[in-house]
């Protein structure tokens, strides 16, 4: 039985060919293979790599000599890559020695094919010997791949109740106390969700540091805590944007850091991946006129950007599951009742009006922590704020069903978020606990019996 009209193999319109070719769906297994063979040698990528793909629904082991062939002298990489995935799809043991001989291939996308041909013969030894020595193999994606599929134990596909619960102790507290104090007498794995804004370098005065490096890395200790009390494969949203730190005076020029740029390689060294990069814009009159200059004098050089816009960059505590797994380890009625309804902004470009306060020189608003809860966590989870300025997490956790845990160093700042969160706590201010480092120590002992 042919699957394609006869007309089309001669066809010079290779779009058309390729077209036909990705509509043909399911093959018989009694499919004439004679003409999709000889498109899998049409002059155009695209169409091999079309054919290849279809050749792979056969799963005719007698095309093997015939794949491994094209496979062999295809100069494109997409058209390789599905001449290999043909090879893997035959599932024949005959295939094996050729799907060891691509795992040489320099393209990682070929290799992972390649991977995916022979894990279903990793019984045999030597196969899984050539798979476990991909683990050092140069690419990233590579040995995640390995990782995952080698390291993944029946225990890891089942639900575990301990991933939804956290420390009642740390529900809704706040800690006024320097983070890194605080962070040593928090669990491993006991937060769901972080989202912070971290002090701006040296331009605004509640922090000073000595230098930028020292900065970054004080920022680095405290992720690698946050990572450390993070549960798998959950949330670090890190709300940051360029600072600019004033000049000496008028003889000197001021300085720009990028920080959400700096701090990243940081952070994903620490083990967490970069999952969307989200951009807050800001209505245009809020920002500060950095041209005033330029629009007199309108020389080339002179231009600076007025910035409406900061970073909220989502990362996801590594691990090999799939966020699935994630997601399964709530029952049906917490899922339900946490679920994101109506409207929601589809694209990465959030427009969000900023909050000013008349306490507090740097807030976020409550808008972007509601919305910023309501996508990354659960209805009952913790969140976390290790930089909790006047607790507008705090605030978007309690309008959300969430508890809160936040940490804030300066008194007044404390103080000024204990007030706010008793005025948004529906129970009344009594059950807002805010700690010094002591009480909040002392806690921790008092509570040893409390599993999560
Ligand atoms: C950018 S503000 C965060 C504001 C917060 N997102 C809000 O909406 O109110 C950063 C906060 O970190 C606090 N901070 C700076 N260093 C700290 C440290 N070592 N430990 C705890 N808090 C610190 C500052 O006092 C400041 O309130």
């Amino acid at each position: 039985m042919s699957a394609l009209p006869p007309e089309l193999v001669h066809s010079v319109d290779s779009s058309a060919i390729v077209e036909q070719l990705e509509r043909l769906g399911k093959l018989p297994a009694d499919t004439d293979p004679a003409p999709l063979m000889q498109l899998a040698q049409h002059p155009n990528p695209k169409v091999r790599a079309a054919a290849a793909k279809n050749l792979a629904k056969l799963e005719n082991p007698a095309l093997l000599a015939f794949l491994v062939e094209c496979a062999g002298k295809e100069p494109n990489t997409m058209a390789r890559r599905e001449f290999v995935s043909a090879v893997g799809r035959l599932r024949h043991p005959s295939a094996i020695p050729h799907l060891l001989h691509f795992l040489q291939d320099v393209d990682p996308k070929v290799v992972l094919q390649a991977i995916r041909g022979l894990l279903c013969f990793r019984q045999d030894a030597d196969v899984l010997t050539r798979l476990q020595e991909l683990r050092h193999h140069p690419n990233e994606l590579i040995r995640k791949a390995i990782g995952s599929e080698l390291d993944r134990s029946p225990a890891s596909r089942q639900v575990s109740r301990e991933h939804r619960y956290s420390p009642a102790w740390l529900h809704n507290v706040l800690v006024n106390a320097d983070v890194l104090d605080v962070l040593r007498h928090v669990p491993d794995e006991s937060i769901h969700l972080t989202f912070t804004s971290p002090p701006y370098y040296n331009a605004r005065d509640y922090t000073i540091y000595r230098s930028y490096d020292e900065y970054l890395q004080f920022l680095v200790r405290v992720f690698t805590e946050v990572h450390r009390i993070t549960k798998e494969g959950r949330f670090f949203v890190l709300n940051t944007s360029p600072v600019l730190v004033p000049r000496m005076s008028r003889q000197h020029s001021s300085t720009r850091y990028l920080i959400p740029f700096d701090i990243h390689p940081l952070i994903t060294r620490v083990g967490f991946d970069f999952i969307d990069d989200i951009i807050w814009v800001k209505p245009e009159p809020s920002a500060k006129n950095r041209n005033g200059g330029f629009y007199q004098h309108r020389k080339p050089l002179g231009y600076k950007a007025n910035s409406v816009v900061e970073y909220v960059i989502v990362y996801r505590k590594h691990t090999d599951k799939l966020i699935d797994w994630n997601m399964r380890q709530y029952d049906p009625e917490t899922v339900e009742a946490s679920k994101v309804l109506g409207d929601y902004e589809k694209t990465n470009v959030w427009r969000i009006a900023p909050s000013a306060d008349p306490v507090h020189p740097a807030v976020f608003p409550v808008e972007l922590a509601t919305r910023i809860i309501e996508l990354y966590s659960y209805r009952g989870d913790l969140v976390f704020d290790p930089f909790a300025g006047r607790g507008t997490v705090g605030i978007a956790a309690l309008q959300t069903g969430r508890f809160y845990f936040l940490v804030e160093k300066d008194p007044q700042y404390a103080a000024y978020a204990r007030q706010l969160l008793s005025e948004g706590n529906l129970f009344g201010g009594d059950s807002i606990r805010m700690l010094t480092l002591e009480e909040f120590a002392s806690m921790r002992t008092e509570s040893t019996g409390d599993k999560k």
